[in-house]
């Protein structure tokens, strides 16, 4: 494998085509980038001063990089090498990021050995993703991420063709955004200790977007809700020992809850899906209230299980009403939602199979492989909740893993989670090196293309290039 060749793409793209010619790196003086792709300049920018390459912005097409806007789907992109020049075209600016980080990737390689005569190989290249959706958790309610470090991991994704973010913002630990209907959790002593203003919120989220990346904000109710609770203990089943499931027997709760829905829909004009949780609730406390047993019994409902499965659902229509779309965490108790509902699957394999007979589209994200907060090996520290999960791990997974005629028209995608409750902000980075590169190509990359040989060789000579630690920022 050529050092200085397409062939070292990581992930690796549909298809690369070497043409035997070559362009030399100081041929490369200036670079050029549709109106639409101005959020890709900064990082080109960061690249070039990074590698001491003095390639200056210019207006037009005729300059030595360019990246032009075709018609060319959603992160597709296509780039030819030759000794003209490097010109990229993409149909949105996912996909022109995309292009400007193959050129990272091929730059870094070719002047590995800090050879003047350095250059890159002539290719033809064709790229588009496996999923559509290609998405990575945080969770900064367990532990709050600062707004530097929500940045950093942004920057990350995109160089990881990752282009959604879910943002889990709130939890028993910790509310994390400024509310105005939530407006008690953002007294001071309750924000002390971390919490995202609403300027705070737009900046990231436009951050975000300059770098293709969709935020999925989320808040996680009826369970998982024991911060918000202590401070309005109205909305629990039990004032005096309100715990973390709000009361979903109470018409007040609904009230409220869709008051915090508008709000957040509000704080995130142009997030089309909003996460609304859904998962772990425990029903102990809706079978001791006596405002649930009524609920229940006026609904004709058997069963907690099915009165919590109303309430999500009645929230979900509160969701579509607003013109977004609703995504719920998989649950393991066969409830199932209006097919216009995205459903999260993180229990196990087999949960694609029993949602895909109703329609609703699937987001894989499946515990044991795809839990970045599980331990790369054993070394680490490790909950006894946890799975061991290696970068091999990562790698090996695939959403269609059982019976992929049966799934492959739902899953539209795939999300890696990292969650906190173990894991402050000085640890995320760790968490996420090696293993992101390993989710990446399968997130990204078509499975016949997909090596274990082939990544680590890729890997290890970008690595040996200084790429990995360009990415971490290092
Ligand atoms: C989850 O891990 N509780 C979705
Ligand atoms: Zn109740």
């Amino acid at each position: 494998m050529a050092a200085n060749s397409a062939d070292i793409l990581l992930p690796i793209p549909a298809k690369v085509s070497l043409s035997g010619t070559f362009f030399p790196v100081a041929s490369l003086r200036s670079f050029a980038v549709d109106k639409e792709f101005t959020g890709v300049i900064a990082e080109l920018q960061n690249l070039f001063h990074t590698l001491a390459l003095d390639v200056k912005k210019a207006d037009d097409d005729h300059a030595d990089f360019t990246i032009t806007k075709t018609a060319l789907p959603a992160g597709a992109w296509k780039m030819t090498v030759s000794p003209e020049g490097v010109k990229a075209s993409a149909g949105d600016i996912t996909g022109a990021t995309y292009a400007a980080n193959a050129l990272a990737q091929m730059l870094f390689a070719a002047t590995i050995t800090g050879d003047p005569q350095a250059g890159l190989d002539g290719a033809e290249i064709e790229d588009h993703p496996r999923f559509t959706l290609r998405s990575f958790h945080l969770d900064c309610a367990r532990h709050f991420q600062s707004k530097d470090v929500v940045k950093k991991f942004l920057r990350i994704l995109s160089l990881c063709r990752i282009n959604y973010f879910h943002w889990h913002l709130v939890d028993s630990q910790g509310w994390r955004y400024q509310s105005r209907v939530a407006g008690k959790l953002s007294a001071t002593g309750v924000s002390s200790y971390g919490q995202y203003s609403r300027e705070d919120l737009s900046e990231i989220t436009n951050f975000a977007h300059d770098l293709g990346i969709t935020v999925i904000p989320e808040v996680d109710v009826p369970g998982h809700s024991a911060m918000l609770l202590k401070h309005y203990p109205q909305f629990s089943c039990d004032p005096q020992n309100p715990g973390e499931e709000f009361c979903i027997g109470k018409p007040e709760t609904m009230t409220f809850l869709k008051e915090i829905f508008a709000e957040l829909m509000e704080l995130f004009p142009d997030s089309p899906c909003i996460h609304i949780g859904g998962d772990e609730a425990l029903t102990t406390h809706w079978e001791k209230c006596p405002v649930c047993q009524q609920a229940m019994a006026d609904k004709g409902l058997k069963n907690m299980r099915d009165l919590e499965n109303k309430f999500m659902v009645e929230l979900s229509r509160f969701i579509v009403s607003q013109g977004r779309t609703p995504i719920i965490w998989g649950t393991s108790s066969g409830q199932t939602y209006p097919p216009d509902t995205m459903i999260q699957c993180w229990l196990d394999i087999r949960e694609p199979l029993k949602i895909a007979p109703h329609g609703n589209k699937i987001i894989y994200s499946v515990h044991s492989s795809l839990y970045f907060d599980y331990p790369a090996n054993l070394d680490e520290p490790w909950e006894s909740w946890m799975f061991e999960l290696s970068e091999k791990g990562v790698y090996m997974t695939d959403p269609y893993i059982i019976w992929p005629e049966k799934v492959k028209d739902v899953i539209i995608g795939t999300e890696a989670c990292l969650w906190t409750e173990t894991i402050p902000q000085h640890r995320i980075f760790a968490k996420l090196f090696p293993r992101i590169f390993a989710y990446s190509e399968c997130a990204w990359s078509l499975p016949e293309r997909k090596s274990w040989h082939s990544f680590n060789q890729r890997k290890s000579l970008l690595e040996a290039a200084g790429y990995i630690d360009y990415v971490k920022g290092l």
